[in-house]
Parts: C-alpha cells; structure tokens; sequence
C-alpha cells in the first residue's frame, strides 16, 4: 500500500510547477528505496548526476554514503530510502532557497508519514537545519538523538559526504559514529 501511495505522490511530483526550480531542471529527484525502510536519508537537493538519471545521491558522495551505510548498517540501498529537502537540482548547485524549500516541504512531510522509519539520518548542513528547523551546525550536532516536526521518529544528524571527500578520514570516522547511533536505535526498535 505505501509502495502505491509513493508511487502516487512521486507521479505528482513529476508535475510539479511550485517553485522556479521547475524550469531549470531535467528531472524531478524523489527519492528511491524501499517502500518500508528502517531508516530513511534526506540530503539537500539533487547534483547534476542525480538531475540527469533522476535517482538520489548516484555521484561521488552518493556512493561513499552508500559504502558507509553498507558497512555501519549492514544495509544496501534497497533497504533503505533516500530523499533530499529539494527535489529538484539547483542551478550550478546553489543553495535551495526559502521558497524552495517550503514548495517541496509537504512532499517531504507526506513521505515520512507514508514510509514511517523507525530513524531518520540527515546528512549535512543544509539538510539538518530544514529537517530540525534549527540554526544549529552540523559540527555541534552530528550524531544526536534529535526530534523533527516531520516525523515521529529520531533524526541523527551527520555531515555530509561531500564533506567528508574533501574532510578525508577524520570526518568519514565521525560518520561512522554517527551511524552507530543509528545502528542503537534500530537494535532496539528491533
Ligand atoms: N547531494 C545531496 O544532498 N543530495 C543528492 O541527492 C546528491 C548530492
């Protein structure tokens, strides 16, 4: 039933004409996964890789998530699910604005309620700050048991991999910390 009802409201997304993102980009990014996902991902917004293939996280940080994930969780792409604030790509990569954000905040919202997570994981600044809607840093906050508005289940912030390619192995270990905390919570929700 959540398999239909994403899939429904992925379809609407396709149309979306909300906000000016929808001129510039190539496709609408959703997000991908499983369709009852123990954890759920939200990044910022999607890259030119994710723009052109209309998949989430498939560039380099994408797959460096995904090898962390893999080996921190024990758990492949396909059992989870990856979504970003915004989801449509920004021009040459800005920053999504306000408006941005609101216009995609309700299919974010909608996804949650439809996946129902036991633990959300958002990945880096941008993301983190719109999921909590906090002034907060990441460098403060990563690996926190935090609550959202959006959901009922606990977000952990961590930073995000593109931080961590160009942060080298101290940030990935911090990443990897980050995803223990994830890993407790799923242990005892299970
Ligand atoms: N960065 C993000 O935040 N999201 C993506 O989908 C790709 C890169």
């Amino acid at each position: 039933m959540a398999q239909r009802n994403i899939d429904l409201l992925s379809q609407q997304a396709q149309n979306c004409r909300a906000c000016e993102l929808s001129n510039s980009r190539t496709t609408v990014v959703f997000g991908s996964g499983s369709e009852s996902p123990e954890v759920v991902v939200i990044g910022e917004a999607p890259g030119e890789a994710e723009d052109l293939t209309g998949e989430p996280f498939v560039g380099r940080s994408g797959q460096l998530l995904e090898r962390l994930i893999g080996e921190e969780l024990k758990k492949t792409r396909a059992e989870i699910y990856i979504t970003n604030v915004v989801k449509c790509r920004p021009p040459k990569n800005r920053d999504p604005k306000r408006d941005e954000i609101a216009a995609c905040h309700d299919f974010l919202l909608r996804q949650l309620e439809l996946l129902e997570p036991h633990v959300i994981l958002s990945v880096g600044n941008f993301a983190t700050r719109a999921v909590l809607n906090t002034k907060k840093g990441i460098t403060e906050i990563h690996g926190t048991t935090q609550t959202s508005e959006l959901s009922s289940a606990p977000v952990i912030p961590t930073f995000h991999p593109a931080a961590a390619l160009r942060g080298g192995p101290r940030v990935v270990a911090m990443m990897r910390e980050d995803l223990s905390v994830v890993r407790g919570i799923l242990e005892c929700a299970t």
